[in-house]
């Protein structure tokens, strides 16, 4: 779908890979809803993107969630971002904690696309776009809940987009490897073995251009050789597993999870 002149709603705003998309989809000509919890990082965002609007929303909370898809009102495309980090083992999460995960980072997006979605099928035009990761291709250990929600949300769009296809209505799901220089892993402080190379904000903001400006189905945003990584992971989770644990890859995780525990 174009961007231009179309109202996007974008989850996540706040966030690190959220800003650059806010000023990719801008950049564009896309009309923005930008939502967050930290009003003081949306308010100064909505002032350099002239014309976007702001709504501060909590996406765990139920209600908060219903007033969202209400005061949005007409929305051609959305972008559901936001997430929860939810890095670590399972018993480390309190059921309260496990909760949130599920509803920031699965429910809501759930919620927002069965609340938007009707309307973009009445007019034959619209376009969801959903951010997972390459954690919702391959499953790590440590990650459980993180891998939950990310498989999640792949199995979700790949319906919806069979489901919606003869409507005219678009769905993409972004799988962003890690992200240098900001947003949750950079934040996280974990260093990567020489090798294992990153892409920044501003390649996932262009992943998200062209997948809602093509309709393409699901875009990986991480180098040749991670993606391939991925794919072995995807073919044979046994192999994959054991390669991870050679390779010292669940230092990485442990170190990823302890600099996102203030996130949960
Ligand atoms: N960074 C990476 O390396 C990487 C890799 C793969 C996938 N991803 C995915 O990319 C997306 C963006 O991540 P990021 O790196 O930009 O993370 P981030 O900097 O931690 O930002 C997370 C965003 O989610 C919002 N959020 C969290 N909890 C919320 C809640 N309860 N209610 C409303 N909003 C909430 C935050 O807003 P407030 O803080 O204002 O509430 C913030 O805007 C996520 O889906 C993430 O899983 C990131």
């Amino acid at each position: 779908v174009q961007i231009s002149g179309s109202t996007v709603l974008l989850t996540g705003a706040t966030g690190g890979l959220g800003q650059a998309i806010a000023r990719a989809l801008h950049a564009r000509g896309g009309k923005l809803i930008l939502t967050g919890r930290r009003a003081d990082v949306l308010a100064p965002l909505a002032a350099e993107l002239d014309g976007s609007r702001t709504l501060t929303i909590d996406l765990s909370d139920p209600d908060e969630l219903d007033s969202l898809t209400r005061e949005a009102g007409d929305v051609d495309i959305l972008v559901a971002n936001a997430a929860l980090p939810a890095s670590g083992k399972l018993d480390s999460f309190s059921v309260e904690e496990i909760d949130r995960a599920l509803a920031v980072n699965l429910r809501s997006p759930i919620v927002l696309a069965r609340a938007l979605a009707p309307v973009m099928v009445s007019r034959g035009r619209g376009h969801l776009l959903f951010m997972s990761s390459l954690a919702g291709k391959t499953a790590t250990p440590g990650s459980s809940m993180y891998n939950a929600t990310k498989f999640g949300l792949r199995g979700f769009a790949a319906s919806l987009r069979a489901e919606l296809r003869e409507q005219d209505v678009g769905v993409s799901t972004i799988f962003p490897g890690f992200i240098r220089d900001a947003g949750m892993f950079a934040e996280s402080g974990a260093k990567l073995p020489a090798g294992v190379g990153t892409r920044s904000p501003v390649d996932v903001a262009r992943a998200v251009i062209s997948a809602i400006e093509r309709n393409r189905g699901e875009v990986d945003v991480a180098p040749v050789h991670v993606r391939a990584a991925t794919l072995i992971g995807n073919l044979a989770p046994e192999v994959s597993a054991a390669l991870t644990r050679r390779l010292g890859g669940e230092k990485i995780i442990t170190d990823i999870a302890a600099g996102q525990t203030d996130k949960r």
